[in-house]
């Protein structure tokens, strides 16, 4: 135990004693009301319990009335919680795709494949429909998912040559992991489809964004064989769902190069400060020498 400088929950710099909690996460969001999550102490005990959502907001609270032993506390709690968040952060403003060539075995376990997921399921929601579902390709599978992309290339470009099939057989072998993204909106639910669009694309955000914490390189790439009919029905997918296209996950062979990200002034008007200049379009200004 060593005494520290904590944010409490509310925001305030405290001085506090601490132990560190060896690891912590959230098992499994169970539904609305609850969630259940599970912590090993330094001195390697496993505890796990199911929680109310109210009383997630405060987890110290929590720990103190599940009676836990001595060693784990609930400030070690804040301050890891503390931590987590800003690696998350430097995760967020450095994340990069990785093309499948720059990516290697091994891809992610099972065990990361679910974080990968319920991270994706920690995006914003309205109506908490998850109109998004991914399917995953097992190595085992490849060598006829290898097939059906080729073939999709044969039906799209009957005159395609030996090489332009064996790039397409490619796009299915390379990635350690490959997931499909499919949106699935809920054509019945009164929650505008737009609405369930951005939902699905946060997902998406969220799952490229954890592979990239976790030091996986992740890239997402569709092209025109996610708009085939055949191949979609090949892979699984039934009416009113879309294939938004590959997720590509593996270890890094070679870091991607760097590359300029737009400045916040890109995206950032004040209202209602208007000028009769037309707002600068900075990836024009930028990267068309014409504009
Ligand atoms: C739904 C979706 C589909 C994409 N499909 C392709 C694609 O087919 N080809 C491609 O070069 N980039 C595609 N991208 C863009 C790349 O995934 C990547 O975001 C882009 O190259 C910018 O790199 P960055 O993510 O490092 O900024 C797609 C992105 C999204 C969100």
């Amino acid at each position: 135990m060593h005494d520290t400088t904590v944010h409490s929950v509310s925001g305030q710099l405290e001085r506090r004693l601490v132990t560190p909690v060896q690891e912590w996460r959230i098992e499994h969001e169970m539904d609305s009301d609850g969630l259940v999550i599970s912590i090993v102490s330094e001195r390697g005990e496993y505890h796990s319990f199911l929680i109310g959502l109210l009383d997630a907001q405060d987890i110290g609270e929590v720990l103190r009335t599940k009676g836990l032993p001595g060693s784990v506390h609930d400030e070690a709690w804040r301050l890891d919680t503390n931590e987590t968040a800003g690696n998350a952060l430097d995760a967020l403003l450095s994340r990069r795709s990785v093309s499948p060539k720059r990516l290697q075995a091994p891809g992610p376990t099972r065990g990361e494949l679910e974080t990968l997921l319920q991270a994706g399921l920690r995006a914003p929601d309205h109506g908490r429909l998850h109109p998004w579902r991914i399917i995953e390709f097992p190595a085992g599978c490849r060598e006829h998912l290898a097939q059906v992309f080729e073939a999709e290339k044969l039906r799209r470009d009957p005159l395609s040559s030996s090489r332009d099939r064996q790039l397409a057989r490619e796009h299915a072998l390379r990635a350690p992991a490959l997931l499909a993204f499919v949106v699935c909106p809920r054509t019945r639910s009164k929650v505008p489809m737009r609405e369930q669009w951005l939902c699905a694309g946060a997902a998406l955000g969220n799952i490229l964004n954890a592979a990239h914490q976790m030091g996986y390189g992740a890239i997402m790439l569709s092209g025109e064989r996610c708009f085939d009919p055949i191949f979609m029905r090949t892979l699984g997918l039934v009416q009113d769902e879309f294939l938004a296209g590959f997720i590509s996950i593996g270890s890094i062979k070679t870091p991607a190069p760097a590359a300029e990200t737009a400045p916040p002034s890109a995206v950032w008007s004040i209202w209602p400060d208007f000028t009769d200049e037309p707002r600068q379009d900075w990836h024009r200004a930028t990267l068309d020498p014409r504009a």
